[in-house]
């Protein structure tokens, strides 16, 4: 499942609007048109690059977020290189096996190659290269591991020029540590060192949203608690946003991720960070940053009890390491946490029931925290997302 933006522009207006969007380069590549059910729109999948407002049609027409329709035209191109390749027969022997999806992260791709492929890596990587040609580098994903949450990534080919080669790389062809495009703003990440998925932004946007409520609510500027950040992609999205946020707390346990949310903060921010990595301090008055393990924050007095917004986006653990988070809220007023969580379909209300424990009461007039299925994260299991309102607490 991949939730992305779609402008939903009645059909007379389609072919216009579709022009504009690729002169200015935001429709989203690879994906289709799909007919809305009322039968008189269409809608039009959004780039994750295109900026949040994109001039003259945000304003005009709405944007929905819906699970984008794959277009299988590029794709078939593959196929023809893959078959030429290694021919016809080969191909249809494997039927479903062969990884026709794919991930970009800048000109990075990232590919899963099924165990009984793997005699086929170089011939899957050629296909995929002339296949996409402003892909640099291919990369073998043989899934996020550790703590870090880091993916085991294998160069499979690179770009020399008009050659694809497909092993002895020579080290500066095969550089991980990219720029990617998101919401109109630029994001340093190196999927080897620190986690980073491009398949999250609806999420984010969808995080913008919520916050702004909060906002509202409160009258002033909120207090933003990111204690799983990695290299900050949520911030980019909620810093885009004028007088959102006020105060901000963002820190990893990955001393890699860190490094590169320094960088990504002095663009977004447009103010001094570190060159170096260091553990969590206020770096400016309203911006505490570095590293730091998520669930100690509460021990310290001045990060206890002054967060609204807390972001809680380490889906295996979430459950388990709430009670040890909630103490960040400020509970002199309402307040909100969001996050993700991996959990078995059939576990879902089990995990609902765990939220609600874990988290104080909430807000009157708000709905119980309830766990939403984002996406398969494999057969069984499903990563999904909520958001809880959080009443204050009620004066002694
Ligand atoms: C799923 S990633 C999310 C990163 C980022 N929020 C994003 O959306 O790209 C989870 C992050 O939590 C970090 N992490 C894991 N355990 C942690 C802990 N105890 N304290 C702080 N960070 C931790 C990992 O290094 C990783 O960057």
């Amino acid at each position: 499942m991949n939730v992305m933006r779609h402008l939903r522009v009645p059909n007379s207006k389609v072919e216009g609007v579709l022009a504009q969007m690729k002169a200015e380069q935001w429709l989203a590549i690879g994906f289709r048109v799909i007919p809305d059910e009322d039968g008189t729109h269409r809608l039009l999948p959004i780039s994750t690059e295109a900026p949040s407002e994109l001039p003259g049609l945000t304003s005009a027409y709405e944007v929905e977020l819906v699970e984008g329709r794959a277009d299988e035209r590029p794709s078939s191109d593959w196929w023809k290189h893959l078959k030429e390749i290694l021919g016809e027969e080969e191909v249809a022997f494997h039927g479903e096996s062969w990884p026709s999806n794919h991930e970009f992260i800048g000109d990075i791709m990232i590919v899963r190659i099924d165990e009984a492929l793997r005699a086929h890596t170089k011939a899957i990587a050629k296909a995929k290269m002339h296949s996409h040609p402003h892909v640099r580098l291919v990369m073998d994903d043989k899934g996020v591991q550790g703590e870090l949450r880091i993916r085991d990534l294998e160069p499979i080919g690179c770009r020399n020029g008009d050659h694809v080669l497909t092993s002895d790389f020579p080290p500066h062809l095969i550089e991980t540590r990219v720029m990617v495009r998101e919401s109109g703003r630029s994001i340093l990440c190196d999927p080897t060192r620190a986690y980073f998925s491009t398949k999250l932004q609806a999420e984010r946007l969808e995080t913008l949203a919520l916050a702004k409520e909060l906002r509202s609510l409160l009258g002033r500027p909120i207090r933003v608690c990111d204690p799983f950040c990695g290299v900050g992609p949520a911030l980019a999205t909620l810093l885009g946003e004028p007088d959102l946020v006020g105060d901000l707390l963002a820190s990893d346990l990955n001393p890699d991720a860190v490094e590169m949310l320094f960088d990504n903060l002095r663009r977004w921010d447009r103010r001094n960070y570190p060159s170096e990595t260091t553990p969590l301090s206020r770096i400016h008055e309203d911006r505490a940053v570095g590293i730091a393990d998520a669930t100690k924050l509460h021990e310290a007095p001045d990060t206890s009890g002054s967060w609204d917004l807390l972001l809680v986006n380490l889906p295996h653990r979430t459950v388990e390491f709430l009670p040890s988070l909630v103490p960040l809220l400020d509970r002199t007023g309402p307040s909100m946490v969001r996050g993700r969580v991996i959990t078995a379909e059939s576990e879902i209300e089990e995990a609902n029931e765990a939220i609600r424990k874990a988290l104080p009461p909430r807000l009157q007039g708000t709905p119980e925290p309830t766990l939403k299925i984002k996406r398969d994260y494999s057969s069984t299991l499903r990563l999904c997302s909520f958001e809880a309102w959080i009443a204050p607490m009620p004066e002694k």
